[in-house]
């Protein structure tokens, strides 16, 4: 394949190219059959610890480029860790502890030379209640991820933030208040207003976990269709407790049990022929 530089122009020489990220740009006319199927994200081995408890085990996993990928499993096996790990959070908590690779974009996303925030910047996270900023402003609080560390003019922002509150599918409901507190918003909007401000900074990868628990049937199908739409252009890993929901917007599923993955492969697969029986009799309603 041609080697790619970044959209904006700089070639990168830690590894975390574009490149990889963006296959019908980077390679469209590549003739490499497995050239368009590399990963958006692929944990190699994750060992993750809180102190001396050992709750990630030899985790080995992949998330398709614009798709979604599901992490289903009982309460304690391990998904919100995963996840963490997925972003480089894992790491801010005290004694919290990693090891192996996650690679990201043609290298491993904890290699010595990548930093952090970096990663961070480009791999999104929404958490299970929503998180705005209760006394910012509706617009601030999109374009809050903006303002860290970017020159960005005023108008520049203001269009980014009102683009992403679009796609959000927030927009219409916001348009007339956009300087009104975001903690004015309601549960299910407060939500969108997060996976906005998740967007606006433009990731590659979005880590959704248990993003609509809190949220009524309404809402949840809001979210849903949203990561239906957002799915065309990022790649989502999900956090799920709710198997319907799986099988409603995940291409991939991955079943986890006590930190370690049981089985993972199509959504298809894992709820209608799984291999293993602890995964038919979790996805069947048996057991967590
Ligand atoms: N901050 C922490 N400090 C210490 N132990 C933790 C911490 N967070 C999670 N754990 C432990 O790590 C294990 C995995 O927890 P995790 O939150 O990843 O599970 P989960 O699959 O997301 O569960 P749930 O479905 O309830 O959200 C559990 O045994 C949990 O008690
Ligand atoms: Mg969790």
């Amino acid at each position: 394949m041609a080697s790619q530089d970044n959209p904006d122009g700089t070639a990168r020489a830690d590894g975390l190219g574009a490149g990889a990220l963006a296959p019908d740009v980077a390679g469209g006319l590549s003739a490499d059959p497995a050239f368009g199927l590399e990963p958006a994200l692929a944990a190699e081995d994750v060992n993750a610890w809180f102190g001396s408890h050992h709750v990630l085990k030899n985790v080995n996993m992949s998330a398709k480029p614009r798709s979604v990928t599901a992490l289903i499993g009982p309460s304690g096996s391990g998904k919100s860790t995963l996840i963490r790990c997925f972003n480089r959070m894992h790491e801010e908590i005290r004694g919290a502890r990693l090891t192996g690779k996650v690679m990201f974009g043609g290298g491993d996303m904890y290699a010595p030379s990548i930093d952090p925030v970096e990663v961070r910047r480009r791999i999104g996270m929404v958490f299970q209640r929503p998180t705005p900023f209760p006394t910012m402003s509706v617009i601030e609080n999109t374009v809050a991820g903006l303002r860290l560390g970017s020159r960005m003019g005023k108008g520049e922002m203001q269009a980014r933030g009102e683009e992403a509150l679009r796609r959000a599918g927030l927009w219409d409901e916001v348009k007339d208040r956009l300087g009104h507190p975001g903690g004015g918003l309601s549960g299910g909007q407060q939500q969108r207003l997060c996976i906005a401000r998740a967007i606006a900074v433009q990731p590659e990868i979005l880590l959704m976990d248990e993003p609509a628990s809190a949220l009524d049937p309404g809402s949840t199908a809001r979210i849903e269709e949203l990561i239906e739409k957002i799915k065309t252009e990022y790649t989502v890993i999900i956090v799920t407790h709710n198997m319907q929901q799986a099988t409603r917007v995940a291409d991939d599923t991955v079943f986890m049990l006590d930190g370690e993955i049981v089985e993972a492969g199509s959504t298809e697969k894992i709820f209608n022929e799984p291999s293993d029986k602890r995964t038919s009799d979790y996805v069947s309603g048996r057991f967590g």
